[in-house]
């Protein structure tokens, strides 16, 4: 039983991640120099306005804010312990976090509705979007669990999860640091792990072309650069 734990643990905090980054940078480079007109959101804008606002705007406010949280931890871990040192400053960055955090479950929540909804919306949609709207939603949840069930994330990230993830930056993972952690956390881990591994192949590309406008440009009309699937 030990044995197969380890296996686990082997197989998903150290294997996983590398071939999830090794295809991510390898099939995102090839498919940019093949077939660059694909990098795309494939906006459904053109077909149904108004719930496609009130979801994608709450959703990309909430999950950037929530990410650039990640990745602050990951790369000043010293800084946030700092911060977190006054109970009031950690009270203040938590319910920062989770706010956001909803704000991205309900405005994903409101997209996910539309695209059933809308019968024009919902034939565009392709099932690799159902996958990718399924994990991202799976990956919110299982954050704000955590971060409900077991407080303080934002501390225990930086001694914890930073340390791991450099250690698999650096060539030598350590998973001593993830190994004891409850399964809900091992399972936000292992999800985003198949985010990144299915990145390059779904719409989650249009991430990489910047200048990326959605969010503050004037209200436009998009339209595919691609034939229709029947035609
Ligand atoms: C696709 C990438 C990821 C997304 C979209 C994501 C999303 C989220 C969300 C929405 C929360 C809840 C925020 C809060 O209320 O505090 C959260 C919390 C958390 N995530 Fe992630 N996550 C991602 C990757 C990761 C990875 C790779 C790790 C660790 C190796 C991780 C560790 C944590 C921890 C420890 C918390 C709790 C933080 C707290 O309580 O303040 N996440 N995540």
């Amino acid at each position: 039983m030990d044995n197969l734990a380890t296996y686990f643990d082997s197989f998903f905090f150290i294997a996983l991640p590398y071939v999830a980054f090794f295809t991510f940078f390898l099939v995102t480079i090839e498919r940019y120099r093949r077939r660059k007109f694909t990098y795309s959101s494939l906006s459904s804008q053109f077909l149904e306005n108004k719930q496609h606002f009130w979801g994608l705007v709450p959703f990309h406010y909430g999950i950037i804010t929530v990410l650039a949280g990640h990745i602050v931890a990951f790369l000043i871990p010293r800084e946030i312990l700092w911060w977190n040192s006054k109970p009031l400053r950690l009270y203040i960055l938590e319910a920062s976090a989770l706010i956001f955090a909803i704000l991205a479950v309900v405005g994903l929540g409101a997209a996910m509705v539309r695209r059933l909804n809308t019968s024009k919306v919902r034939t565009v949609t392709s099932r690799m979007d159902w996958v990718i709207l399924a994990l991202l939603m799976l990956q919110l949840l299982t954050g704000i669990e955590v971060a409900v069930r077991y407080p303080w994330g934002s501390s225990w990230f930086a001694t914890s999860a930073t340390p791991y993830l450099w250690s698999l930056v650096g060539l030598n993972p350590d998973i001593s640091y993830i190994t004891a952690m409850p399964f809900s956390v091992k399972l936000h881990i292992i999800n985003a792990y198949l985010l990144i591994l299915l990145f390059p192949f779904s719409r989650l590309v249009h991430i990489l072309v910047v200048p990326n406008p959605y969010l503050w440009r004037k209200r436009q009309v998009v339209r595919w650069y691609r034939k229709p699937r029947n035609a």
